[in-house]
């Protein structure tokens, strides 16, 4: 059996990194065949043409079928997993927020066409930014789908912290004489709250970082340097914009990697038997209701979460610590949500009404 995958915004750039980790099996797993629509809007048609005859030219293995559409219905017929890129991207100069209105009719008629055609328990990962707003406005709009199935893709944010919390260990054992040998792989347990965003608040507080066999905690390799605690987390918050900065257009394959990344600790099949805590932390944007952190409900928020083994699912990671500080962080990025939750209401007034 092949899994049904749409991904909009399918002629982008994101897209074009992300189909050949679909198709290769680095997302679904290594034997599972897949089903690929791509959907993108008019303008973008011709380019949907190239890319459906690339991946005919590259005769994966795994590609069960593949549409190539500017039609929601042929795009969204049956789809199990839908990866929601389309939107106008973020340019030079711009915040996230400031694609609030611009994107949320697009992502209400996405949502809409998903209910109507979709399979009525369609994964949805929103990417199109700002993410966990259009998020909410995709639940919102497709009542009919359960909230728990709707996602907003943080994990680019986490994959940046690991890289710098990696850094940062290793310039901190090279400044004592010792082998600079941390990879990111190696960093456990960072995470990522609230918005994707410059509010965002990215988590070392709980990480580890495994040296030569040994778990030290990352928060251990800032000690010399307090200062490089508060680079590490505005550079976590301002990478997107460093990014397109430099190559004036945003981030695509890191973006792909992300998503791919999420897709898996997200929907990959576990073994009822393992244990909990083996299991790794991963960030992703959810509806907020009920957290044992008192962020209030009704908003798209990230927080560290973890498989759970019996059920399948996931649940947040709960007696984490908060600081004072990071109270008064994770205060600002709710505070940034609930503003840009009035700004979509605007377009989709059902976002301000009770989930
Ligand atoms: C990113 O974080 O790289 C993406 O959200 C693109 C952007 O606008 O920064």
């Amino acid at each position: 059996m092949s899994i049904e995958v749409v991904i909009t915004g399918g002629a982008g750039r994101i897209a074009y990194a992300l189909i050949p980790l679909i198709l290769s099996g680095q997302v679904f797993g290594s034997t599972q065949k897949v089903s690929l629509r791509l959907l993108d809007v008019e303008f973008a048609a011709a380019k949907l043409v190239g890319i459906a005859m690339e991946i005919e030219d590259s005769n994966y293995e795994l590609c069960a079928g593949l549409v190539a559409t500017t039609d929601p219905q042929k795009a969204f017929e049956g789809v199990e997993v839908a990866i929601l890129l389309g939107g106008y991207p973020r340019l030079p100069g711009m915040e996230r927020k400031d694609l609030t209105t611009k994107n949320a009719e697009g992502m209400r008629d996405q949502a809409r066409d998903l209910q109507a055609y979709g399979s009525s328990n369609v994964k949805v990962l929103v990417v199109a930014n700002p993410a966990n707003t259009n998020c909410l406005v995709a639940m919102k709009s497709a009542p009919q789908i359960p909230a728990e199935n709707f996602t907003c893709l943080t994990r680019l944010d986490q994959e940046r912290l690991r890289f710098f919390v990696a850094s940062q260990a290793n310039k901190s054992l090279a400044s004592r004489g010792l082998s600079p040998s941390a990879q990111p792989s190696n960093v456990k347990g960072v995470a990522i709250w609230g918005n994707h965003s410059t509010t965002q608040v990215p988590y070392v507080d709980a990480a580890t970082v495994v040296i030569d066999g040994n778990e030290q905690p990352a928060t251990s390799f800032f000690v010399e340097e307090p200062a490089a605690l508060d680079a590490l987390v505005s550079g976590v918050q301002n990478r997107g914009a460093e990014v397109m900065k430099a190559q004036q257009a945003s981030s695509g394959m890191s973006a792909a990697n992300a998503i791919a990344a999420h897709l898996r600790d997200w929907l990959k099949p576990i073994d009822a038997s393992s244990s909990s805590s083996d299991l790794e932390i991963f960030s992703m944007g959810i509806l907020s209701n009920g957290n044992p952190y008192g962020v209030p409900d009704g908003l798209c928020f990230s927080f560290p979460l973890r498989r759970v083994p019996a059920t399948g699912g996931f649940e947040i990671v709960a007696g984490l610590p908060i600081s004072a500080k990071m109270q008064a962080q994770l205060d600002a990025t709710v505070e940034e949500l609930m503003g840009e939750i009035v700004d979509a209401a605007t377009i989709v007034p059902s976002l301000v009404s009770k989930l």
